[in-house]
């Protein structure tokens, strides 16, 4: 029997239940059977979960790229890969064949090696989304070089302590990017942030808007006449299974990003696994998911699992609201769109438009309708539900997180069943587990608590790049033997998992993970400002939103609060990113924090929310008395 298909619900269950009792041999057939290696390996796993040491099919040697282009070009080389669907609806879309993508990330390839890179070197790239962004990333699989792909949202900061953290040799970036009606200036950004690292000797750049841009004399150089004198054909380079593929960073509870670290093999194979089941793909399809491929979902869900199956996979540079709120459906229309991914946040901004704008478009090819990123509120559900999905397409809620390289939990369409806002079932292979405060496990149904994975699984992150002891810490230490996911999660009578939302200082804001540390290490540069304190709040768009408790210092310097307020808004957008501006903000004279000077965040977010009720065990608290103040102060 072959693993890497489930048909129905019956076979959904044997695979389960083999997973769970032999998982090296699920998973090694899995392996086996579906792509193509230089040499087998020895043992499927070998792991300590204590020590966070995890290996999947060790000495096993393998090239994803070859597996994602090179082993189709005979049966699927005419065959569109890739649909690039522009920004500006007027210019044409392209089609990129399997055969077109292999000499282009092949000449790409060249030309990164030419320039000096090797297996191992660390690449940022820098890119909007357009088709070099996917062939450079796979031009650096090919070579065995670490892609770094940072999201051209980041400010100039935000990219220079990613390129610092893991010392990349060269940026891949370009001139500009188009975003709606605005171009944003991304080799200015790259040049800002180039100042502070010396690691960078290279600068390659791609000409997407035509702008005016510096380029520094032996740095730069114009990517398009690098490629056009390239060599074709790149020998792949033989990759050991747990090389390094690439560093992607998310944010932390400390204010340093974390850099996660995946490696080849066991990615690939789940990556591949997942796509193909939980987005029921079938040849021919044509699959959309709208992530960035700055973040994890667009590593994996446009990119590498998408094309280790053979599929054609569409690349939208543009947003859901230009030039109008039916851009996402008029492009499904256009292309005949069969498998559509996307973020409640989206949904939700779509939602509150009118409905006119879905419904003039033709989705009739739609089979799966997917969601991803933080949890997926009952009206957002039911309106994807109804308006995009027409009632016939499955709604797959995939939990998963940018450590877990791939979806974990989540509806298989016409196998499991689904229900609104609920994750449901875990992957063939993956045991989660739920906790509770004394560290057992909870058994049975109808339970909250921690969320969990007790087994490794494949495509999970190897460590922290350069800070092992940091991964250990964070993910290995809080409930020993086991890996904590930093939810929290609820288990219904039938066994379905609902995910609540982060029980750390995370806050997930339209999608996006923002650790509240290094948005306050940020704000707390102002000269004005003496401590603050983020948290989340709930906000019909974004899920949640940012509110901010500002102690300013005694200088009495800076009395104009709107100013201040703008200004700090400010700094956060070019530390950080504009993504982490705060909807409010609070100036305070003190904060409420324990005997040993932690802040009581917990108070903090009721307050935010507005919800003065019961306020829990405020006698650890320093000082009780400020708890008043900020309640009558809120705005
Ligand atoms: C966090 C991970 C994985 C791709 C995008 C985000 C939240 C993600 C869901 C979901 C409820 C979800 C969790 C998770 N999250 N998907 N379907 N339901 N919550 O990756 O930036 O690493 O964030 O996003 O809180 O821990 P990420």
């Amino acid at each position: 029997m072959s693993y890497y298909k489930i048909n129905n619900l019956e076979q959904y269950f044997k695979h389960y239940n083999k997973s769970i009792r032999e998982p090296r041999k699920f998973w090694g057939k899995i392996a086996e059977e579906n792509f193509v290696w230089y040499q087998g390996w020895d043992k499927v796993l070998d792991f300590d979960m204590g020590e966070a040491q995890v290996k999947w099919f060790t000495d096993a040697k393998v090239n994803i790229v070859k597996n994602c282009i090179d082993r189709h070009l005979a049966k699927r080389g005419d065959k569109t890969a890739i649909i690039f669907e522009p920004n500006n609806p007027e210019e044409a879309a392209q089609h990129i064949s399997y055969n077109d993508l292999y000499d282009r990330v092949s000449k790409m390839a060249n030309v990164l090696r030419e320039q000096g890179i090797k297996k191992g070197d660390r690449v940022c790239i820098y890119l909007p989304m357009i088709p070099e962004l996917a062939v450079s990333v796979l031009a650096c699989a090919r070579i065995g070089a670490i892609h770094s792909v940072v999201f051209a949202g980041f400010s100039a900061s935000a990219v220079a302590s990613r390129i610092i953290d893991c010392e990349c040799k060269m940026v891949i970036t370009s001139d500009g990017a188009f975003r709606g009606n605005k171009s944003i200036d991304l080799k200015g950004i790259i040049d800002e942030a180039l100042e502070k690292c010396p690691s960078v000797t290279k600068v390659l750049v791609a000409k997407r808007t035509n702008t005016a841009v510096n380029m520094k004399e032996g740095r730069d150089q114009w990517l398009q006449p690098l490629v056009d004198a390239a060599v074709p054909n790149c020998v792949a380079e033989i990759m050991d299974a747990e090389d390094p593929l690439f560093i992607l960073y998310t944010s932390g509870s400390t204010g340093k990003p974390k850099g996660m670290l995946h490696t080849t093999a066991g990615y690939m194979v789940q990556t591949a696994y997942s796509f193909k089941n939980i987005f029921n793909y079938e040849e021919n399809d044509i699959f959309w998911c709208t992530a960035d491929i700055g973040w994890i979902t667009g590593h994996s869900y446009i990119l590498y699992g998408p094309l280790l199956n053979g599929a054609t996979t569409v690349i939208f540079e543009g947003i859901p609201s230009y030039p109008d709120f039916g851009r996402f459906w008029e492009v499904i229309d256009k292309h005949k769109v069969t498998q559509f991914y996307t973020a409640p946040t989206a949904i939700r901004s779509l939602a509150k438009e009118n409905d006119e704008w879905v419904d003039k478009y033709d989705l009739s090819t739609l089979k799966v309708i997917g969601s991803v990123g933080e949890p997926i509120n009952e009206e957002a559900w039911h309106w994807y539900n109804d308006h995009v999905g027409k009632k016939k397409c499955p709604v797959v809620d995939t939990w998963w997180q940018t450590e877990t390289g791939s979806i974990m939990i989540s509806p298989i369409p016409f196998v499991t069943p689904t229900k609104p806002t609920y994750a449901t079932l875990p992957l063939p292979g993956i045991q989660p587990v739920l906790m509770d405060e004394k560290r057992n496990e909870i058994e049975g149904n109808q339970v909250v608590g921690s969320l969990c994975i007790k087994f490794p699984w494949p495509s999970m992150a190897r460590t922290i790049w350069g800070d092992h002891e940091r991964y250990k810490e964070t993910y290995f230490s809080a409930f020993p033997g086991k890996y904590f996911t930093g939810d929290g999660a609820l288990r219904d009578e039938v066994g379905y998992y609902r995910i609540t939302g982060r029980v750390d200082d995370v806050v997930i804001v339209s999608g996006h993970n923002l650790g509240t540390a290094p948005i306050e290490d940020a704000i707390n540069e102002h000269p004005a400002v003496a401590e603050s304190a983020i948290v989340g709040f709930p906000h019909d768009i974004k899920g949640n939103a940012l509110y901010g408790f500002i102690i300013l210092k005694e200088t009495g310097e800076y009395r104009d609060r709107d100013n201040l307020t703008r200004e700090i808004n400010e700094h956060i957008s070019s530390h950080i990113g504009p993504i982490a501006k705060l909807d409010k903000i609070q100036f305070v004279s003190g904060l409420p924090k324990t005997r040993s000077g932690k802040i009581m965040r917990r108070i903090l977010r009721k307050i935010a929310e507005g919800d003065f009720s019961n306020f829990g065990d405020t006698t650890t608290l320093l000082n009780p008395e400020i708890v008043d103040e900020i309640k009558s102060n809120r705005v």
